[in-house]
């Protein structure tokens, strides 16, 4: 079966889809995206990806390109259309097609929307979250509003390949300070010597993670002593245990950084408890 995807208004063959060269996505980064994981068929953490969705948009004053009730109509066909129960779906906002000008077009162009789906093999992930990952640290050099959710990801993709090319899957960027800020394409996180879980606040320059925020909630609920503090490199390195999240990959074990075990470098129980507590929470209130 060939995949479909959405673009501006139609559905077409994934290997034909195609937007304008002059579409300010591809010249300017000038667009927002958001990922939701597809688990059993349901949208995680659906709501919290709506409401980044709508500040992405406004942060960038880039007009709503459809109603909520019709983005959904939109996403759940591309999932049937691409026969998806496991996987993710991308959706990307652009300003639109105009003439290149850095300045933002006049009049307004319609904003270019594009939905695409991808299977995951679940079983893969889950052995993978058994066996936990690698991670590399690599100064931060992104702009000052990593908070917006945009498609001008090149230092994140850099951070990526170098992390790709120590034989880690992630990497976590570091500030001047010396602390963790987040990962390329995840929130960082650990569980420090005295047993604390702890993430950047979100005071700092990192997206503010739909799954970084529904595991807060969830780890109070089940009593974890939680902590939005940032933690430095040699923090990271001591600490009892370590993982990512992202709807990538939900709640992801780290068992090295920079080569330097995590622990006893494997998974930590409270990591492997969180990602199963994290998957029933983001399936209950999704759509
Ligand atoms: N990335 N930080 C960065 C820089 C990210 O790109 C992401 C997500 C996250 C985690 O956010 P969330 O929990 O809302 O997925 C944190 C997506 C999955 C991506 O770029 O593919």
């Amino acid at each position: 079966m060939s995949r479909v995807a959405y673009v501006n208004g139609r559905f077409v063959r994934h290997a034909e889809a195609a937007v304008h060269i002059e579409d300010r996505g591809y010249q300017f980064a000038d667009g927002v995206y958001e990922v939701w994981a597809i688990a059993g068929g349901v949208l995680t953490d659906a709501e919290g990806h709506f409401a980044r969705l709508t500040r992405s948009l406004g942060e960038l004053k880039i007009p709503t390109p459809m109603s909520r009730e019709a983005l959904i109509v939109v996403l759940r066909e591309t999932l049937r259309r691409n026969r998806i129960k496991d996987g993710l779906l991308y959706l990307q906002v652009t300003r639109g097609v105009a003439p290149r000008d850095h300045a933002f077009p006049l009049p307004a162009p319609t904003p270019a929307l594009v939905v695409t789906a991808k299977r995951v093999d679940s079983a893969a992930a889950e052995a993978r979250a058994a066996k936990g990952v690698a991670v590399i640290t690599t100064p931060e050099n992104r702009w000052g509003r990593c908070d917006i959710k945009t498609v001008g990801l090149l230092p994140n993709v850099l951070a990526k390949q170098s992390a790709r090319e120590a034989g880690a899957a992630e990497a976590w960027f570091v500030d001047d300070l010396g602390l963790i800020t987040e990962g390329a394409s995840s929130n960082a996180w650990i569980i420090d010597a005295q047993g604390v879980l702890r993430t950047r606040d979100i005071q700092a320059n990192i997206l503010r993670g739909v799954t970084r925020n529904t595991l807060l909630r969830v780890a109070r609920e089940a009593g974890v002593s939680v902590e939005e503090r940032p933690f430095t490199v040699e923090e990271a390195k001591l600490a009892k245990e370590a993982f990512t999240t992202g709807a990538g990959a939900q709640v992801l074990p780290v068992v090295r950084i920079d080569g330097a075990a995590v622990g006893a470098g494997e998974p930590g129980p409270v990591a492997r408890r969180l990602r199963r507590l994290y998957m029933e929470e983001s399936r209950r209130t999704g759509l």
